[in-house]
């Protein structure tokens, strides 16, 4: 199994971030990752396992080991009247499988439509949009376990799944290299148009009775709108989380802020970040070529040549900012390596 060494990263990482890594290996099947586990690269060198690098921000070269997944496959691996399980490898494209589903019309997914990555990262952050989350259709995954060799097998409740939020970036952080997820698909899916611009937007395209393919439709017309293309214009997403506080902090605020933007749950308050970060004065705002987005403020961008250590200033100031005018500390949701 080659590794590649002094590897440019920049088209392995949405920001565009113009570094390299000292040795690259693409791994394609199990024994092609087992056999690099078994290598001196690997055991002489500290790794990063790369997906899509839609969620990461690379600070500078990375000296080490990118091991980046690139197995590819789907296949059913179950069936009821009702229900499909997909089993799909890690390197899979998100998007594509997301089409996939929706055309055979194995619905659950199509919620998530448009986010950039690989089936294999989607349960590290437990994916989420437009009313929607990766465990609401997760059955279950298989890992590597890096320091034995030995593949796993972890149900739904074992991925301890929660917003933003698994296993694999806690307890299980850097453990293991998800090798597949099996999803459970539903074949007589009613759509989910629970989130609020979905409906209008759905309405607007005059769809009296959606189906899956129209909620796909609706959430790629919406995130073509809001979210700034990382071929155009480098990014990685949210840059940081919504913050979750309690109903008691939540109250104070919105005394202070009325027109604040949140989302009252079961004990907890998550807050539009979006929101905190436009109010604090920083949307469209340009520190060379790091900026915010003009559209959508929790998202920063690479006008061009922004260095990592360019953005994550920018990223700095603005939770200070923020911390400042409400006392919330952001929290970063993209990885910064
Ligand atoms: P990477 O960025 O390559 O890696 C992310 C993390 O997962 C890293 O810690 C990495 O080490 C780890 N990892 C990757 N693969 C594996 C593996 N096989 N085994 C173990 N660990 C692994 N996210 C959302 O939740 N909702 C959104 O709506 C959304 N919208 C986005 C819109 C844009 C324009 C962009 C650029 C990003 C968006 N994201 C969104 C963030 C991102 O797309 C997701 O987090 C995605 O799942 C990351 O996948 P990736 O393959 O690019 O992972
Ligand atoms: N808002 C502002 N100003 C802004 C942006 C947002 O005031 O510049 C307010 C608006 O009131 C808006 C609200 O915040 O109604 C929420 O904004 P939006 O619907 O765009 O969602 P978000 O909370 O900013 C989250 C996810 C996105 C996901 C969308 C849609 C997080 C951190 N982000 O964004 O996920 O696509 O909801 O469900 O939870 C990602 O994780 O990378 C990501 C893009």
């Amino acid at each position: 199994m080659p590794v590649e060494h002094n590897q440019p990263l920049k088209k392995l990482n949405t920001f565009g971030m113009d570094v390299s890594a000292r040795f690259l290996a693409r791994i394609r099947n199990q024994e092609e990752l087992s056999g690099l586990l078994a290598s001196s690269i690997y055991r002489d060198n500290h790794h990063l396992v790369l997906g899509g690098g839609s969620n990461i921000l690379f600070t500078g070269d990375f000296d080490g080991l990118v091991i980046h997944m690139d197995a590819r496959g789907m296949e059913v691996v179950g069936e009821t009247s009702h229900q499909v399980f997909l089993k799909v490898q890690a390197g899979e494209p998100w998007d594509p499988l997301v089409a996939f589903c929706v055309d055979r019309g194995w619905g659950g997914l199509e919620n998530l439509s448009l986010i950039p990555g690989q089936a294999g990262s989607s349960p590290v952050q437990n994916i989420g949009a437009y009313g929607a989350e990766l465990k609401d259709c997760f059955h279950s995954l298989e890992a590597l376990e890096k320091d034995n060799g030995k593949m796993r097998e972890f149900s739904r409740e074992e991925c301890q799944f929660k917003y933003r939020d698994s296993y694999f970036k806690q307890e299980g952080r850097d453990r293991f290299i998800i090798m597949s997820v099996t999803f459970c698909l539903n074949k007589a899916a009613g759509p989910n148009t629970r989130y609020g611009n979905l409906d209008e937007e759905l309405e607007s395209m005059g769809c009296r009775r959606p189906g899956i393919a129209h909620v796909r439709e609706a959430v790629c017309r919406i995130r073509r709108r809001k979210l700034p293309d990382p071929q155009l214009l480098g990014n990685a997403g949210s840059f940081f989380k919504n913050p979750v506080v309690g109903h008691g902090t939540y109250s104070k605020l919105k005394e202070r802020f009325p027109g604040m933007v949140a989302y009252p749950g079961a004990g907890q308050v998550k807050l539009a970040a979006g929101w905190l970060i436009e109010q604090a004065g920083w949307k469209g705002v340009r520190q060379g070529e790091a900026g915010v987005h003009s559209e959508q403020a929790l998202v920063l961008v690479n006008h061009g040549n922004a260095s990592g250590a360019g953005i994550l200033q920018l990223a700095r100031e603005i939770m200070q900012s923020v911390e400042h005018k409400y006392g919330i500390r952001l929290e970063p949701e993209v990885l910064i390596v």
